[in-house]
């Protein structure tokens, strides 16, 4: 299991293209030669967040949109061509987080789809079974429901890697919570990291019922006492895998844009740097939107990111 793990590396997140309602609704569109560009920077991983519960019929047997279906075979196909670790997830089933029972069969059944069509695809593609469970999700139900799903690939999958993260968006606390099939030796257990979140988020429209405009001007300055408290974070979750025996790494972390760049190259180093120490791999939150490390406009790096995520 320790070189699927030493595959995912170092990666980052396509965030914001097909998560979106529609591919291009939320500003990104994927092009083939992104993936060019994240294979040449050093990276070995991408992560791509699909929303697939707005692809999938609202009634039985749920069949996933053909044309949906040929489009992430292509984008599969771009990634895997450049020898990129591709993990596909399930990313904002807003329906499933706030009632899981009503959603449970469409879910196995968008899983179940997903599966059987990328049977053969090489074991460098991993599935990721839902990002971020939160809503009305206990440990207790999430853990249930991710057997479920988890049974459903397994019918026509029985090597593929599948990556299971903990309540509470993917939580670090959490993780001592999540209940992982002692038998299935090809689950690997991840979380996102955000702290300081005023940091990260500041100024970020979905979260502006927490008050995030406010937080805007937050700087990250790398004080012993900042530092420490994400030390102190990541020693967590290194112990959660050596006790568990289970890999794990860090699916997502980043922040916003409208934070100042010294503060978030300063951050995206440091956390960077302190997952490595633990043994975590890691996938920058993401690549080119709110959070992006490269510039779509200018077809550029954003240099300070890039060096935060890729200098030695
Ligand atoms: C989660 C959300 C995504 C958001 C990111 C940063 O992945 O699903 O929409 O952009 O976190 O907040």
């Amino acid at each position: 299991m320790d070189d699927y793990l030493c595959l995912i590396g170092r990666g980052i997140n396509l965030g914001n293209a097909l998560e979106g309602p529609t591919e291009g609704e939320w500003g990104v569109m994927v092009h083939d030669h992104y993936f060019e560009r994240i294979r040449d920077a050093g990276f070995n991983s991408v992560r791509l967040p699909v929303r697939w519960s707005a692809h999938a019929a609202k009634q039985p047997p749920y069949t996933i949109e053909p044309t949906f279906f040929e489009r992430i075979d292509w984008i599969l196909g771009q990634a895997l061509g450049q020898e990129l670790v591709v993990i596909l997830n399930v990313q904002h089933y807003d329906e499933l987080m706030q009632h899981p029972g009503k959603h449970r069969a469409r879910f196995l059944a968008i899983w179940r789809q997903i599966a059987q069509r990328y049977r053969d695809y090489p074991r460098m593609l991993y599935f990721e079974l839902l990002n971020e469970p939160h809503g009305v999700f206990t440990a207790q139900a999430w853990n249930a429901l991710a057997a479920a799903a988890l049974a459903c690939v397994r019918e026509s999958n029985p090597e593929r890697v599948v990556v299971i993260g903990p309540v509470n968006y993917n939580s670090v606390d959490q993780l001592a919570f999540l209940d992982l099939p002692a038998q299935d030796q090809r689950v690997m257990a991840t979380f996102h990291f955000y702290e300081p979140f005023h940091f990260t988020h500041q100024g970020a429209a979905w979260v502006d019922h927490l008050g995030s405009d406010s937080w805007l001007g937050t700087t990250w300055d790398g004080t012993d006492a900042q530092k420490s408290d994400i030390a102190a974070m990541f020693a967590k979750a290194q112990t959660w895998a050596h006790e568990s025996g289970r890999p794990l790494f860090m699916g997502e972390f980043g922040s916003f844009g409208k934070a100042d760049m010294t503060s978030r190259a300063r951050w995206t180093r440091f956390v960077r740097d302190t997952a490595e120490q633990h043994d975590l791999p890691w996938l920058y939150w993401e690549f080119c939107s709110g959070f992006g490390a490269y510039d779509p406009e200018t077809n550029q790096w954003r240099q300070p990111l890039l060096q935060a995520l890729t200098w030695d």
